[in-house]
């Protein structure tokens, strides 16, 4: 008789996983190493003797919704360059999926699956709905400028289209002109047109910022539906949408972290509560 059990015997982690007692290797590697898709070592970012982005070690889950948050000016958007490649370090390193890719150009790292949404508006406003997808499919393919193809030979992405649509509730608005949507809808188109390009993390600066109750709910449901079998890191100010979907938070003030964990403990946290209300006296509730 072998050691093994003849049944399977199922023990419960904290995140409700079973283990499989007839694998203990493979589970304990699953119970002891994180699986971390991106991680910062001591990124710093200095401009002109000002540092903007103070020496951050960041560790990123995979499959997490990790929110980024802090005051204005904190260096969220910098850090967020950082990782696109869209500014150069002044020190550190950025490892992705276990490879450094801090001096990779931006266009390897975004092939990497490393995407940003709402960066720039990416949607261009007198294509329909489902133009801006298909171009952006297109671009993904590297076919975007050959204008000169005949339109049957985009049929083949319509399925493809269609689907990112429904992913992100605009299927009843693929013939309508982008800009006549609603501003949550824009911004869903948006995030739509990010999903063509097949992010495997995906970051959002301020998704819900400038929106009403009604949008920001919204938005926040498809960032939770969008963000299954990936992983999200979010610029976010809105502490109801973060406590709603944020698995980790990261706090940032003037460039450094100054908390990070779960968002019960951050939001107690008298370093967090003083940077956002001046006073570690108020519990941290909706900043901003
Ligand atoms: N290109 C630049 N040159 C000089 N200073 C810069 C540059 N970009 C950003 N900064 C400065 O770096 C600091 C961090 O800015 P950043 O935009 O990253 O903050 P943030 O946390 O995104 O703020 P917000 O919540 O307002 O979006 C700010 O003081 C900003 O003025
Ligand atoms: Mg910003």
């Amino acid at each position: 008789m072998g050691w093994r059990p003849k049944t399977h015997f199922h023990v419960l982690t904290s995140a409700q996983q079973p283990i499989d007692l007839s694998n203990p290797l493979k589970d304990f590697a699953r119970i002891t190493m994180r699986d971390t898709i991106l991680q910062t070592q001591g990124l710093t970012k200095e401009f002109k003797g000002f540092t903007a982005v103070n020496s951050v070690d960041l560790e990123v889950q995979r499959g997490h919704i990790h929110a980024l948050i802090g005051p204005n000016g904190a260096g969220k958007t910098t850090f967020f360059n950082l990782l696109t490649k869209f500014l150069p370090p002044t020190r550190g390193r950025i490892v992705y999926n276990g490879i450094d890719i801090t001096r990779e150009q931006p266009a390897q790292t975004a092939r990497r699956g490393l995407v940003r949404s709402f960066q720039i508006s990416a949607v261009f406003p007198h294509l329909t709905v489902l133009e801006n997808v298909r171009a952006a499919l297109q671009r993904n393919l590297g076919t975007s400028f050959h204008f000169w193809k005949s339109e049957s030979t985009l049929y083949p992405l319509h399925d493809r289209v269609h689907e990112l649509l429904a992913q992100v509730d605009l299927q009843d608005f693929a013939d309508e002109l982008t800009v006549n949507l609603p501003y949550g809808r824009k911004r869903a188109l948006e995030l739509a047109t990010t999903l063509a390009l097949e992010p495997e993390l995906m970051l959002l600066d301020e998704p819900t910022q400038g929106m009403g109750h009604e949008d920001v709910d919204r938005v926040t449901q498809l960032i939770k539906k969008v963000a299954v079998g990936r992983t999200v890191l979010m610029v976010e100010h809105n502490m109801n949408v973060i406590s709603s979907i944020a698995d980790r938070i990261t706090v940032l003030q003037r460039g450094a972290i100054i908390a990070d964990g779960p968002y019960d403990e951050v939001s107690k946290n008298p370093l967090v509560i003083e940077a956002y209300m001046g006073s570690a006296d108020t519990p941290l509730q909706g900043a901003h």
